[in-house]
């Protein structure tokens, strides 16, 4: 979604606000933008589609000297994603950035229109900035007249604003979308809304808590909250996010499925021993209370939450519901202080996810995160977090990050298990062997990637795809359907093996593609059952199975694997590598699919 940076000092300015902006890149958008204000004037850049547009727009612009610059990537919310819809948005001598809704934006329009200001774009981000100038216009000084603006703002909102007010000055305000501020020793300023674009340039940041607002320049910052000023504590940038590089794969998204082995043996290091589980990191947390878990998520991350839901109930013999967050936040949903109540985010960003977070807080129940980006909002407001560890993650559609989710939460099923006393000493024993195994199950295969790669010729057209399982491999149906839509654009579903008969099975036809996904460990005769129905109604079968499956179009043999979960990982990747392989066919953007964003941070 949206990604804004921010640059004070003498350094070429156009330098850190595009290779940032690049940085941010991955998240998804669909228009950039940059204004650089030296010397008393403003220059401003926009460019639909890639950051190359604006590259080029700004190939004869230079600004060294001591100078200010604001830049952002727009994924389009309000307004067609045209170049006027682009941030920037200017007044008469100001330009803002901002990512979120500000859900306020036409009644502060229509007030604005009643003075005779004219707007440009269709944006609502716009109102800001002849907002912030009407204030000044009116008498009042730079930083009034910003604390009023924002005080009016309802929504979420990132916002960075300069002004030829206040010439050497960048206004900021934070609400329920990521801000940091940043400064090397050299005391240059950034802004960025996440992490990746300050590593190389800044040393020590300050992640804005939500509320939080003010202004920036040389010599200080100046941070506020409700009227009142903070002291802002900076702290050292990690030194240990990398940048991602594809290193000789096609797409970020193929390195990430070929990662997934190394990166759950991340997740695992240090958290299992041969008897048992240990999470530091839970360690102040009293669970003698709980009795119960609620699980929210979105997207990729619900489906984790769905397969972990089996394994709550099956191994630790704990109740385990799951919600999507969007509709659990309005569903007035009672909330018991005796539940565990658990968000599972890739980015710890996600706006729906978030909320349903600040409601359980409110509500008293005990937090927790399983999240892979530390410091990330999510994080910083859970009582307590398990982090993933998959690093940084760039393809839009999850894979690594789906992976090391589930893991974590399998540790914590059985972390929580042997707390509860539901989990023997044998069973915990056979699930550590289990999980131990996982990162060998996670190599991919030569032979069922060539495999694959030939087969997705056969898989381009047809009217749809049904993704097929029981158990937990009815949610990796769910999550290998979802796969494919994002990055293919085909219509794909994944459903209970057991529901076609229920109506589904009125689509099957020889045009119908079905990914049946036949584990030999979990009801492989019942799921074979309901595969013959459909191959019964001349439905194209693609089966991926341990046993040979006479009837199927397409089949895929996997290996014979002891536990369900060793299965599950091996099936996990073939689906992933089957979305991948038909998307590269299709010619589409495997890595920045059409019309999504690798972080959602508006509902
Ligand atoms: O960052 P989150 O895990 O909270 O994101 C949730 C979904 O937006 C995300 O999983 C989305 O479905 C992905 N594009 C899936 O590939």
């Amino acid at each position: 979604m949206c990604g804004i940076v921010g640059y004070i000092g003498a350094n070429e300015k156009k330098e850190f606000l595009l290779n940032g902006l690049k940085e941010l890149e991955y998240r998804g958008y669909d228009s950039a933008g940059i204004a650089v204000l030296k010397d008393g004037n403003i220059s401003a850049f926009k460019a639909t589609g890639k950051l190359d547009n604006l590259k080029n727009k700004t190939e004869n612009f230079n600004s060294i000297g001591f100078g200010l610059g604001i830049g952002h990537t727009r994924w389009a919310t309000h307004g067609k994603p045209t170049e006027i819809n682009a941030h920037p948005h200017q007044g008469e001598y100001s330009y803002v950035i901002h990512n979120g809704i500000i859900e306020n934006y036409k009644e502060i329009k229509e007030e604005l229109q009643k003075d005779g200001i004219k707007f440009l774009s269709q944006t609502d981000t716009e109102v800001i900035v002849h907002q912030f100038e009407k204030y000044i216009n009116s008498g009042l000084s730079a930083q009034d007249a910003f604390t009023k603006t924002i005080a009016m703002l309802q929504g979420a909102y990132a916002i960075l604003l300069i002004t030829k007010d206040q010439p050497d000055t960048i206004f900021f305000a934070k609400n329920a979308v990521p801000l940091i501020v940043g400064k090397n020793s050299e005391n240059d300023k950034f802004f960025a809304s996440s992490d990746s674009p300050l590593i190389g340039y800044a040393n020590e940041v300050v992640y804005l808590e939500d509320g939080e607002y003010g202004w920036l320049s040389k010599e200080e910052l100046c941070l506020c909250k409700e009227d009142v000023c903070i002291n802002p504590s900076f702290k050292p940038l990690g030194k240990d996010k990398i940048y991602a590089q594809k290193e000789g794969y096609r797409f970020f998204m193929e390195k990430e499925i070929y990662e997934q082995s190394v990166v759950v043996s991340e997740t695992l290091m240090g958290r299992v021993n041969d008897e048992n589980i240990e999470l530091d990191e839970l360690k102040d947390i009293d669970f003698d209370n709980i009795e119960a878990i609620k699980i929210c998520a979105c997207g990729t991350s619900y489906h984790a939450a769905l397969t972990s839901a089996y394994l709550f109930e099956r191994i630790s013999k704990i109740r385990c519901e799951v919600e999507i967050a969007s509709e659990f936040r309005y569903k007035e949903p009672l909330l018991d202080k005796k539940t565990l109540f658990i968000v599972i985010s890739q980015s710890g960003e996600t706006a729906d996810t978030l909320e349903t977070l600040k409601m359980a807080k409110k509500a008293g129940m005990k937090t927790l995160a399983i999240c892979n980006v530390d410091n990330s909002s999510i994080v910083r407001l859970a009582d307590a977090t398990l982090l993933t560890r998959a690093g940084i993650e760039k393809g839009v559609a999850s894979t690594k990050a789906f992976a090391t989710q589930i893991i974590t939460l399998w540790l914590f099923v059985l972390f929580l298990g042997r707390k509860k006393g539901t989990i023997n000493s044998d069973k915990m024993q056979s699930e550590i062997k289990a999980i131990l195994h996982i990162p060998s199950v996670l190599h991919v295969k030569d032979n069922i990637h060539e495999k694959l790669k030939r087969l997705s010729k056969r898989y381009l057209h047809g009217h749809g795809f049904f993704f097929i399982g029981r158990d937990i491999f009815f949610p990796l149906a769910l999550e290998g359907a979802l796969k494919l839509k994002e990055i293919s654009y085909l219509h794909a579903e994944g459903y209970p093996a057991g529901e076609m008969k229920h109506g589904p099975i009125a689509l099957a036809d020889s045009e119908l593609f079905t990914v049946a996904l036949m584990p030999r460990t979990i009801l492989y005769d019942k799921t074979k059952s309901n595969v013959e129905e459909l191959s019964a109604r001349d439905a194209t079968i693609l089966a991926i199975s341990p046993e040979e499956f006479e009837l199927a179009d397409d089949f895929i043999k996997t290996s014979k694997q002891d536990h369900p979960m060793g299965e599950f990982f091996e099936m996990m990747i073939i689906t992933q590598l089957l979305a991948l392989e038909i998307s590269i066919r299709l010619g589409n953007d495997v890595d920045m699919p059409r019309n999504l964003a690798k972080s959602v941070t508006v509902e």
